[in-house]
């Protein structure tokens, strides 16, 4: 098994593309903690686990508070005695907006859960990684954050995540700690299968957009994690991986009329 013994945290696990890693992690033979908002939600999980013989632990944790955070990182340690893999998973999206009517709160709301969430859980872990020299980080940003759409505080918070990702990743190369994020493009979460069904999102639109007229399976964003996470990605850092079915691809294809030729 590609993650024997390692000790894999999984923020925002207790459902979506966070429970879909946690699930291929402990497949792998890794130890989860989920850290998640919604403890039930992540118990249930863990439990799911145990019954696959997977240790595991659920921690309620506001990732955009730093007390959670670092309670999240103490009871993994006291629990296993060291951290491997850190999944800055947790985050929240918004309506699309402009700047003029998204209201400030709104917009920190998703700053602190998206960006700040991921810089305090970086910052926490990352000390024990860069001690212990190994340990591999993967962020969960976004194709917002490389491409523009009216997501005035999620687009720039998952660039945000983008940058950390290259200055962690700079940082830490030495002391044998890699960080790379992968940046989903639409995945059929509940999440998003929500914001379909509610007329939020369009799946029509973003099939059109999209060049191999797809969306996104969160074992698909699964399965590149345990790629980043493991010895064969030994010499990647520091990159960001659309999973996307092409979309940051398409820059301006519709202006000249679409795909077909
Ligand atoms: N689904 C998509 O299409 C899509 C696309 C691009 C990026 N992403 C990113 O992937 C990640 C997961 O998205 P998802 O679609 O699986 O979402 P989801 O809503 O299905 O699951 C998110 C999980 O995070 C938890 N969470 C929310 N706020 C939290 C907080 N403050 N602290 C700890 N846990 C918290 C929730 O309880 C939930 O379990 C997010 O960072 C999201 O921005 C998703």
């Amino acid at each position: 098994m590609v993650l024997s013994d390692k000790v894999a945290i999984v923020t925002g696990g207790g459902m979506g593309i966070g429970e879909a890693i946690a699930r291929k992690f402990a497949s792998e033979g890794a130890k989860i903690v989920i850290g998640d908002v919604n403890p039930q939600a992540a118990e249930k999980i863990i439990e799911d686990l145990r019954k696959m013989n997977c240790q595991g632990l659920a921690v309620a944790v506001d990732v955009s508070q730093k007390e959670d955070v670092d309670r999240l990182a103490d009871e993994t340690l006291k629990a296993f005695g060291k951290i491997d893999i850190l999944i800055n998973n947790a985050g929240i999206t918004q309506l699309p907006k402009s700047i003029l009517d998204l209201d400030i709160e709104a917009w920190q709301k998703v700053t602190d859960i998206d960006y700040k969430g991921t810089y305090l859980c970086s910052r926490r872990v990352g000390k024990e990684m860069v001690q212990q020299k190994s340990g591999v980080v993967i962020n969960i940003a976004s194709i917002m954050g490389l491409i523009s759409a009216p997501l005035v505080a999620y687009g720039p918070a998952k660039s945000a995540v983008i940058m950390l990702t290259k200055i962690l990743a700079t940082e830490w190369g030495r002391f044998n700690v890699r960080v790379n994020a992968i940046a989903p493009g639409y995945t059929l979460t509940p999440l998003m299968r929500g914001m379909i069904a509610r007329g939020e999102r369009d799946p029509k639109s973003i099939l059109e957009r999209t060049p191999m007229g797809k969306m996104v399976e969160p074992e698909d964003i699964a399965n590149a994690a345990l790629f980043l996470a493991s010895d064969q990605a030994k010499c990647i850092t520091g990159i960001t991986l659309p999973i996307d079915a092409g979309m940051s691809a398409d820059g301006a294809w519709s202006v000249f009329g679409g795909y077909r030729r």
